[in-house]
């Protein structure tokens, strides 16, 4: 039995890590400039994306005088990880882009082998400053920070790197090659400055604590904000605070309070996954304590049970919202990458609050997005029966918004559920989309070819258990491509919801190679990336399904095709 679990364990650190870059390995034989050809057949419509080339990390978002940033980390000279840059790329409303002249790039000492993740602050003073971490001379990681060259520049293209950089390096014994990716800071009642700085001791995984009088001179904390034996190297941690009383309402990140809880989430290197906790942070300590509702460990909450990693959240003041960014890489293989001339987009930014029950967090797409939003189609009251499968026309089912709620008579046909079923993954990629249960299967069939040899299913399965109903959210590639050699994941996650109403909720996000689910107002969610060899462009067909013996009901639904931004890049 505890073979079979370290068994399953490896196998699945091994097929996560498969298609990605955990090791940051070079390619030399990658790393070319003569790229500019690129094969658009999966290129994102209305996610970011440049060009060409290679991307990963969000690095420093913020809202400056009017603007939204994005940097991202870029490889500037091939269509695989190296050379990395803070590429940059300002926008009005996060759907519009236009791409600038990399911000930050190797040129000093201690970053000459690569400018890798960080976060920006916007100082009290109105003047942003990006922490990230450079690679020096003899491959140590260090923390160092920029500032804008002109501030009366609205786009603020040129960064400077301050004399007294690095202003942090690893301690003697620490491990140089696991010490990364500061957060935004945050400023404590004694007005010190804190950051937190991803790393490790063993495989004991930990954010290390810096405080700084005047965001110059960093002295490290005697003890880490939190650390988690057995989990490997935190990359990309992000700490803020969330309402509980105030709804979508987002809190800078410096908030502190009686009604405030606090989030830390992390990415883990071994697996290439996220997790988070909700928590409180103890300032007098400086100190993070996780509520014994989250888990603090791998089986975590996740922002997304899918392709989805590296985020990091930045406060918007404009809209007094907290907002999200994550990557997705690619799941076909280093050679298709190189063929393709690009890998990785960035995801939709969300909208990230706290769940009124205080458990979990909220997303959802962000509103300006509905501004692509062209032809449209409804549906409403529409009975489904197992097995029915009617096609949603009149959109371009390969770049589409699909909102959708269905609704189920009683609770009574839900099979049972076996309390040994931990593993959302496994579940779903043992029942998929075809196997028939009592409520469900249901859902969308996305990236769908006519006669359906290809589909990327998103749906929902209902359970009995003993004390309540789980719900099990799905998204499997296993049909998603005629293809072979690509990876073909069943992504899932359980929904935490009573189901008092009876109903549930879908919105998908889907182009061209990506499908972003939202379940039950973003309860969970769910990103694949997928190469389908028939439904490609015009061939795409979009469905709407039930495979489980229950007769469930469309109660209404809503589908736009999505127009490309007007400009990116
Ligand atoms: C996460 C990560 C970060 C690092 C960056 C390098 O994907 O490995 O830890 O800063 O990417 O590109």
């Amino acid at each position: 039995m505890v073979y079979l679990k370290v068994l399953s364990i490896l196998i699945y650190i091994f097929s996560c890590a498969w298609h990605s870059h955990g090791s940051h390995e070079i390619y030399p034989e990658y790393q070319s400039l003569d790229i500019d050809d690129v094969n658009t057949t999966y290129k994102t419509a209305y996610h970011f994306q440049p060009k060409n080339h290679w991307i990963n990390n969000p690095n420093g978002p913020m809202y400056f005088n009017g603007v939204y940033h994005l940097f991202y980390q870029y490889n500037p000279w091939g269509a695989v990880w190296g050379n990395i840059v803070w590429a940059h790329s300002v926008s009005k409303d996060m759907v519009n882009w236009e791409s600038l002249d990399p911000a930050i790039f190797p040129s000093e000492t201690y970053d000459i082998n690569g400018c890798w993740s960080g976060s920006a602050t916007v100082l009290p003073s109105n003047k942003p400053v990006i922490m990230y971490t450079g690679i020096d001379l003899t491959i140590r990681q260090l923390q160092n920070y920029a500032v804008p060259k002109n501030l009366s520049d609205p786009y603020l293209r040129e960064w400077v790197k301050p004399k007294n950089n690095p202003i942090a390096v690893p301690d003697k014994g620490e491990n140089a090659s696991a010490f990364r990716d500061p957060t935004t800071a945050w400023k404590g009642k004694d007005g010190h400055w804190r950051i937190v700085v991803g790393g490790k001791r063993d495989l004991r995984g930990m954010t290390h604590l810096y405080r700084s009088k005047d965001f110059k001179n960093w002295i490290k904390a005697k003890h880490p904000l939190h650390s988690v034996p057995n989990t490997g190297m935190w990359e990309c941690p992000d700490f803020y605070p969330v309402s509980l009383s105030a709804g979508k309402t987002g809190l800078d990140t410096s908030m502190l309070g009686g009604d405030i809880k606090h989030v830390l989430k992390v990415s883990l290197d071994l697996t290439r996954y996220e997790y988070y906790t909700i928590g409180t942070y103890l300032p007098e300590k400086d100190r993070y304590v996780p509520d014994n509702t989250s888990i603090d460990g791998w089986a975590g909450l996740r922002y997304d049970y899918g392709n989805f990693y590296a985020s990091k959240t930045f406060y918007d003041p404009l809209k007094i919202r907290r907002i999200l960014w994550g990557w997705a890489n690619e799941s076909d293989t280093r050679d298709d990458d190189v063929a393709k001339g690009w890998a990785g987009i960035q995801l939709i930014p969300r909208t990230i609050w706290l769940d009124p029950n205080g458990k979990q967090l909220l997303q959802w797409p962000i509103e300006e997005i509905e501004s692509l939003r062209d032809q449209k189609v409804e549906m409403s009251n529409l009975k489904l029966q197992k097995g029915d499968f009617p096609e949603i026309k009149g959109v371009t089912a390969a770049q589409a918004d699909v909102e959708v709620v269905f609704s189920f008579p009683s609770l009574e046909k839900a099979e049972n559920f076996d309390e040994s079923w931990d593993n959302a993954e496994n579940l779903c990629a043992q029942k998929g989309s075809q196997v028939q249960g009592g409520i469900g299967p249901f859902g969308l069939l996305t990236l769908a070819s006519e006669k359906l040899e290809e589909f990327t299913p998103v749906f929902f399965r209902i359970f009995k258990a003993q004390k309540k109903n789980v719900v099990l959210m799905c998204s499997n590639a296993s049909r998603s491509s005629l293809s072979p050699n690509l990876y073909k994941p069943s992504f899932a996650g359980f929904v935490d919801v009573d189901l008092t109403d009876n109903k549930l909720s879908l919105r998908s996000l889907i182009d061209n190679s990506v499908v972003e689910s939202f379940g039950e107002k973003g309860k969970t969610c769910i990103t694949s990336r997928v190469y389908p060899s028939l439904a490609i462009a015009d061939n795409v067909h979009l469905y709407v399904f039930n495979n489980g013996s229950e007769t469930l009901t469309v109660e209404n639904l809503h589908a736009w095709s999505m127009k490309r931004p007007t400009t990116m890049n």
